[in-house]
């Protein structure tokens, strides 16, 4: 998902994309948009996301006015984006897209064709 995600973003000009599984918080105040991933497990985030918005929190890094979405695997109940997407509204100020972007264990052809049009939809807000 992550991969399609940056093939999306990847399609419009003048943009530089970075896939990561941590980002420091001096990498999250560089960026003018953050696309957080994580699969649902035990109702919650992964500990390295929730670790990364903490680490973030606690360093005050200013992400206000900068685009923030979240997507993600599970497997019956799926929380983990919707949680991911408030901390990023709620918490750090950012202008989120919604709604989260789901799948179901594994993703089909149009679930992917879905993550490039997120990425897509997030570079060209960079963009303007
Ligand atoms: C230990 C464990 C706990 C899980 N807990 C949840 C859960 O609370 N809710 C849910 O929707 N899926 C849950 N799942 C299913 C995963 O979210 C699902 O398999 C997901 O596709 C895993 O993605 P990954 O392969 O990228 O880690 C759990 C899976 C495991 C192995």
């Amino acid at each position: 998902m992550a991969a399609a995600v940056a093939e999306g973003a990847r399609l419009v000009a003048n943009v530089e994309v970075d896939m990561k599984y941590y980002a420091k918080p001096e990498e999250l105040a560089e960026a003018s948009a953050v696309v957080f991933g994580s699969p649902t497990y035990y109702h919650d985030m992964t500990l390295p996301i929730k670790q990364m918005l903490e680490e973030a929190a606690k360093a005050k890094v200013h992400l206000e006015g900068k685009i923030g979405a979240a997507f993600g695997s599970y497997g019956w109940s799926g929380e983990a984006p919707q949680l991911i997407l408030e901390i990023l509204k709620n918490r750090f100020g950012m202008k989120t897209i919604e709604p989260v972007l789901t799948v179901i264990y594994t993703p089909s052809q149009a679930k992917l064709e879905e993550c490039r049009k997120l990425g897509k939809t997030v570079a060209e807000k960079i963009v303007g």
